[in-house]
């Protein structure tokens, strides 16, 4: 049985920083062919010439993930562009930093819902077809402990990132007959999230979200948060659908 994703055609959203950057690398290095997205066009030319340098085959498509018809339009470009599709790692979503709850508006709640639940939906309805006709798909798409536990001041963000989880059993029952896994990373992998230095009150609520932390160290987006995503990516997970997985150093034990 081959455990590898060499020659894979596997689309990551949101490869221009921080974790989907580190899972491009990652599955690059291994053989993956790859389309990467983002929305900022500089982002996305300079982790282009990064994969170009790791000697990656790979697209680079500018993508809202909130825009649907986009989406359809980048799974089929990278059908046409790879001869194959194989994977998803729908990892974009926007970010809103801590909101109390009774101060979110209703474009705080469009902006987390356009991008993580409809955005997730979209990539998955878009490879389905691709994925259907071969016989075989995986998704992997994220989730967030901050879900589950409540989130304080995260209320949008938590909100959508259950969302997502949910999204993710349904299209694992519907889609399992056709040989297609879906499945929910939890990462944590925050680094170039942290706060600046001369805002002490942030920087002190990042930190404090280590202290009790297990391992005491946030994960690494290629040596940690990515080896579990490409097995998820693979044939070693076969049998495995519909789960979430913890990839945080044990971090939702504090909870
Ligand atoms: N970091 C953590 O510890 C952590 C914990 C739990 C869950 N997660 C989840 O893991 C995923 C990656 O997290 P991260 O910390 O690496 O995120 P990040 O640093 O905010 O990076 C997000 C990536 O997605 C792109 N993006 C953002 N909004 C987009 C949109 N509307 N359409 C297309 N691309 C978009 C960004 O590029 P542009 O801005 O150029 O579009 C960037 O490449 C997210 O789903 C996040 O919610 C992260």
């Amino acid at each position: 049985m081959e455990y590898g994703i060499r020659d894979h055609a596997v689309i990551v959203t949101g490869a221009t920083r921080g974790i989907g950057r580190g899972i491009a690398r990652h599955l690059g290095a291994r053989g993956a062919r790859l389309t990467i997205t983002g929305r900022n066009p500089k982002r996305l030319a300079e982790t282009s010439a990064e994969l170009d340098g790791l000697g990656v085959e790979h697209l680079a498509v500018e993508c809202d993930v909130a825009d649907r018809d986009a989406t359809f339009a980048l799974a089929a470009r990278t059908h046409e562009r790879f001869g194959r599709l194989d994977g998803l790692v729908a990892n974009a979503q926007t970010f809103r930093p801590v909101t109390a709850l009774e101060d979110v508006t209703s474009s705080d709640m469009d902006l987390l819902l356009d991008t993580g639940p409809k955005g997730t939906l979209w990539a998955m309805q878009a490879v389905f077809p691709y994925f259907r006709d071969a016989g075989r798909g995986r998704i992997v798409t994220m989730g967030s402990a901050v879900g589950m536990t409540g989130g304080a001041g995260y209320g949008p963000y938590s909100a959508s990132k259950e969302a997502v989880r949910s999204l993710t059993r349904t299209a694992a029952r519907e889609w399992a007959r056709h040989g297609i896994t879906v499945n929910c990373v939890c990462p944590a992998s925050a680094a170039h999230r942290r706060p600046p230095a001369d805002d002490p009150d942030r920087r002190a609520v990042f930190d404090a979200m280590y202290a009790q932390h297990p391992m005491g160290r946030d994960g690494d987006p290629d040596a940690d948060i990515a080896p579990p995503v490409l097995f998820l990516l693979s044939d070693a997970s076969r049998y495995i659908t519909g789960e979430t997985f913890m990839v945080d150093g044990g971090g939702q034990m504090r909870a």
